[in-house]
């Protein structure tokens, strides 16, 4: 393979994989909130959760007065998980991906349950306990499940 070529290649493997990957993103919605911070906890709308009319899996707190966000997975209608979004081995923040969290440091991964489904990390995630009342979810950021 000449120089000539092998730039042609390379570069059409690169722009497809950039436009892949841009593709399977911009597939993914994923939505932040700041919630309502409470002494107790922090609220959030089920309207978070609607998107373009579809319901999504999760959603993600983002707020200044919290050191790392929240991950709110939604199992069922009745049913969340919130997920403090730090990794159990060294405290890095993780990323979601669909329904795990991934480290993005040394590649521990959890389900959306916070448990530890690829080490090195051996600790599951610090989760807190969802309650919905009307149109709202609150978590209480006192305890932990
Ligand atoms: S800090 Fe997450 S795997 Fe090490």
């Amino acid at each position: 393979m000449n120089r000539k070529t092998f730039l042609k290649q390379g570069c059409f493997a690169c722009i497809s994989s950039s436009f892949l990957l841009s593709a399977l993103e911009s597939c993914t919605v994923v939505k932040y909130t700041s919630g309502k911070l409470t002494d107790k906890g922090i609220l959030v709308s089920l309207d978070d959760f609607i998107s373009s009319n579809k319901v999504l899996p999760y959603i993600i707190i983002r707020n200044d007065e919290l050191q790392f966000p929240i991950c709110i997975y939604r199992l069922d209608a009745n049913n969340y998980s919130a997920l403090l979004m730090q990794c159990s081995h060294q405290g890095a923040e993780l990323q979601v991906a669909g329904d795990q969290l991934i480290c993005p440091a040394h590649g521990s991964e959890f389900d959306k349950w916070g448990k530890v489904t690829q080490s090195p990390a051996a600790e599951n995630l610090r989760s807190f306990p969802v309650s919905i009342t009307g149109d709202k979810l609150f978590i209480d950021l006192r305890k932990q499940v």
